[in-house]
C-alpha cells in the first residue's frame, strides 16, 4: 500500500482547457478554509480558455502551453513537466483538461494526477458523459474523482457523488446539477490528500 501525499499544505497545479468552474470552486474552498492547499500554477492548452483569465484575476501564475508549438506530444508534455517541477507541485489537478495525458506526464507524476469526470465511472467514460447518461436512461448518474492512468477515465476511484437523473432532464440540466456536486467533491477529495489520508492498494483507493 502506498501513501500518495504526506499531511501538510498541498501545492497544486491545475491543468484546464476551458471555463474553469472547478478551478474557481477549489479556490473558494481554499479561501473558506475547507481545503489546506495552494494553487501555485495554472496551465492551459487553449489560449482563450477563461480559466487563464480567472487565474490572472486571482494573481495565480498561469501559462498557455500549446501542443502545436512542439514537435510532438512528448515534447509538449516535457514543457509542462518543466513548469510543474519549477513550481515544486505535489499534485496535478485536471479540471476540464480536454486531452489524454501522455506517457511523459504519467511517468513523471505517477499517481499524482487526478481528474474529475461527470459520471459515475466506470459508466460513461469519455466525452459527453451527461448526454450518454440521458440517452442510456439511467436513473442515477453523478461525478467521480479519480487517479489518471493510461486509459480513458479508467484510473482508481477516489470519491464519487450520486445525482438523480430526472425524467425531463436534458444533458444541460443534468450537467448543471452534476457540476454543483463536482464543485463540492473535488475540494473534499483534495482535502483528503492534504490530510495524508489517501493510499493506493493495487487499483483500490483506501481512505484512512
Ligand atoms: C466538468 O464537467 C468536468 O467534470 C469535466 O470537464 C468539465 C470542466 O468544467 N472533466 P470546468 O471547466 O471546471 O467548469
Amino acid at each position: 500500500m502506498i501513501r500518495i501525499t504526506e499531511p501538510g499544505r498541498l501545492r497544486l497545479a491545475v491543468l484546464a482547457s476551458g471555463r474553469g468552474s472547478n478551478f474557481t470552486a477549489i479556490c473558494q474552498a481554499i479561501d473558506e478554509g475547507r481545503l489546506d492547499a495552494e494553487i501555485v500554477v495554472v496551465i492551459s492548452d487553449k489560449k482563450e480558455a477563461p480559466v487563464l483569465e480567472k487565474a490572472r484575476n486571482r494573481n495565480i501564475d498561469h501559462y498557455h502551453i500549446a501542443l502545436q508549438d512542439y514537435p510532438d506530444k512528448a515534447a509538449y508534455e516535457q514543457e509542462i513537466i518543466k513548469k510543474l517541477q519549477a513550481y515544486d507541485i505535489q499534485l496535478v489537478v485536471l479540471a476540464g483538461y480536454m486531452r489524454l495525458v501522455g506517457k511523459e506526464l504519467l511517468e513523471t507524476y505517477k499517481w499524482k494526477i487526478i481528474n474529475i469526470h461527470p459520471a459515475l465511472l466506470p459508466a460513461f467514460p469519455g466525452l459527453d458523459a451527461q448526454q450518454q447518461a440521458v440517452d442510456y436512461g439511467v436513473r442515477f448518474s453523478g461525478c467521480t474523482v479519480h487517479f489518471v492512468d493510461d486509459g480513458v477515465d479508467s484510473g482508481p476511484i477516489i470519491l464519487q457523488r450520486v445525482v438523480e437523473v430526472l425524467p425531463d432532464d436534458t444533458a444541460d440540466t443534468l450537467s448543471e446539477r452534476i457540476l454543483q456536486q463536482e464543485h463540492q467533491v473535488y475540494a473534499e477529495a483534495l482535502q483528503l490528500f492534504a490530510e495524508g489520508k489517501v493510499y493506493l492498494k493495487q487499483r483500490k483507493v483506501v481512505i484512512k
